[in-house]
């Protein structure tokens, strides 16, 4: 088992590889989990997915995590820092996706507080922001709370989206 990159008080956040596409289709197959998305992916587009998290990692030595208990090791989501294009300028994003069943109980919060704390401590980025679709009320709640503030909305992915950000 791969090392945790980041433990925090009740999570871990690991590195994704292949075996983890069954955890992930919990998230990419259930519609209510992908409304803020195109679609929901099946299992080639999952892999498809890892595969562009491990160039991620490769190039940027960031990407989405796989978010597990500490103590359990029970899967229950992924958050991590990606980057992304923001009008022409590339921003390091804190993303979070979470299993359903693991909603309401602060593990995004949680584990998208300690991306931040991991970016500016240990990737001395000097700013990190979210880009959450402006329907998706729980994603802004979970920017807000890990103290970002919005700048402004932009049109990204083919919809409108907030750029929520923090400096150090
Ligand atoms: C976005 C998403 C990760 C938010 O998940 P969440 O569980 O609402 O967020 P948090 O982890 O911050 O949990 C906060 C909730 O847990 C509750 N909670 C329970 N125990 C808690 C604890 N120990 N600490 C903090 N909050 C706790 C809070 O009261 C809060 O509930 P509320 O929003 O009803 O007030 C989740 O909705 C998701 O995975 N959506 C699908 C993917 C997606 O859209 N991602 C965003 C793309 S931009």
């Amino acid at each position: 088992m791969d090392n945790p990159v980041i433990s925090s008080e009740r999570l871990i956040l690991r590195r994704m590889t292949k075996d983890d596409t069954r955890n992930l289709l919990e998230i990419f197959s259930d519609p209510v989990a992908m409304e803020y998305y195109p679609s929901t992916k099946d299992e080639s587009e999952t892999m498809e997915w890892i595969k562009w998290t491990q160039k991620n990692y490769d190039e940027y030595g960031v990407g989405l995590w796989i978010v597990e208990d500490k103590v359990t090791r029970e899967f229950l989501g992924q958050c991590g820092i990606v980057p992304q294009e923001v009008d022409g300028v590339m921003e390091m994003e804190i993303g979070y996706l979470f299993a359903r069943r693991a909603w309401g109980k602060g593990y995004a919060t949680e584990a998208a507080l300690a991306c931040k704390h991991y970016g500016f401590e240990q990737l001395k980025f000097s700013r990190i922001v979210s880009l959450p679709d402006v329907n998706n009320i729980p994603s802004t709640k979970v920017a807000e709370r890990i103290g970002m503030q919005v700048m402004k909305t932009i049109n990204k992915w083919g919809k409108e989206v907030y750029v929520y950000s923090v400096s150090i």
